[in-house]
């Protein structure tokens, strides 16, 4: 049977919030089936495109090595690497940097927002970000990239990346797809729920880290931004109440239909409460395990170091191609 191929990857930029592990995490613990082949990655030279302190970026690094495997990440099945430890990245982004128009990065959205937000460092790997992260992806031949919506726009650009080399030079890149979850593609923050979660917002009141103390998850979601409308319904602008409904349809299973049921009569005060109960069963066991894995330094040294070996090896094939197909070899 021929594996589907998956690749997917998240910036060690804080701890992830309850939107990157519904958008993104909790989806790549369910891709790890028999039909399928999954490589994780933490995108440490991404980081690097914002002022960062170096013993931090180390230590968040491994820290969210040990999250991911917390989360579910079955190292033995399913390479978990380190960005930065397979160097094929930054050199087919080189490649891929020539086949990518500046038109198509000005187009970004997360560009346009970054660029914004730190208007005193526009720097370029700001802007190229989006030919590392095709490389990332187009190193493994993978099929399916599961991300949250904020990230969909970068697939779709490493997809006509991709088009447009095995057009110029024969077909040397498989064309992946984004994949997103059915509810939670786009968490919104509990503070201003018209902006998605973000693990760098400055109120800490805005998301939840997954590292929060149940009681402190609990009074995050009391305190979440609703409406006035006396009804819990999903509806067209009311998005602190859609948010909600979202993340306990996320976390229990339920069908928005269901959802909006449980809440029937119902104020906020229920809903926020019956949503910070789910959010904590589903999270509770990740911060146990997280602890434990944290704390076995030679362990964690082990899964990254055969993880970079594993993902070296297929990265280093795509990359031959490449260079072979540009006339680099
Ligand atoms: P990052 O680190 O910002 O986010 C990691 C994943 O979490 C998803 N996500 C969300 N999903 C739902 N609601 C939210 N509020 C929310 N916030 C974040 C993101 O969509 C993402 O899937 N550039 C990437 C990391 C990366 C990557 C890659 C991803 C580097 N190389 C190759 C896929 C393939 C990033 O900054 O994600």
């Amino acid at each position: 049977m021929d594996k589907k191929i998956i690749l997917s990857g998240i910036k060690p930029t804080g701890i992830p919030t309850l939107g990157n592990y519904i958008g993104a995490l909790r989806n790549w613990r369910l891709m790890q089936q028999d039909d399928k082949y999954c490589y994780y990655m933490v995108a440490d030279l991404h980081a690097l495109t914002v002022r960062n302190d170096p013993d931090e970026l180390r230590q968040q690094t491994r820290s969210m090595a040990a999250l991911l495997i917390a989360c579910g990440i079955d190292p033995e099945r399913s390479p978990l690497f380190i960005q930065s430890h397979v160097p094929a990245h930054a050199e087919l982004a080189w490649i891929l940097n020539c086949f990518t128009y500046m038109g198509e990065l000005q187009r970004m959205t997360q560009f346009k927002d970054k660029a914004a937000k730190h208007a005193d460092n526009i720097n370029a790997g700001l802007f190229t970000y989006p030919s590392l992260m095709a490389a990332d992806i187009l190193l493994y031949q993978p099929h399916y990239v599961p991300v949250g919506e904020d990230q969909k726009q970068h697939v779709e650009l490493a997809r006509n990346i991709a088009i447009r080399f095995n057009n110029a030079f024969g077909e040397t890149f498989v064309v992946p797809e984004p994949i997103m979850p059915k509810f939670g593609a786009r968490i919104m923050g509990l503070q201003d729920p018209e902006h998605k979660m973000s693990k760098t917002d400055t109120n800490p009141n805005g998301y939840i880290s997954l590292l929060d103390e149940p009681a402190v998850i609990m009074k995050k979601f009391k305190k979440a931004v609703t409406d006035c409308e006396p009804v819990i319904a999903y509806a067209e602008g009311r998005y602190g109440c859609n948010n909600l409904l979202t993340v306990y349809c996320a976390c229990t299973g339920k069908t928005m239909e269901e959802a909006v049921k449980d809440f029937e009569g119902a104020g906020y005060g229920k809903l926020k409460t019956a949503v910070a109960e789910a959010v904590i069963a589903e999270i509770e066991p990740v911060q146990q395990e997280y602890k434990r894995i944290l704390a076995d330094v030679t362990y964690l040294d082990s899964v990254l170091k055969n993880g970079a070996e594993k993902a070296g090896e297929t990265a280093q094939k795509t990359l031959d191609l490449a260079f072979a197909r540009v006339g680099l070899r």
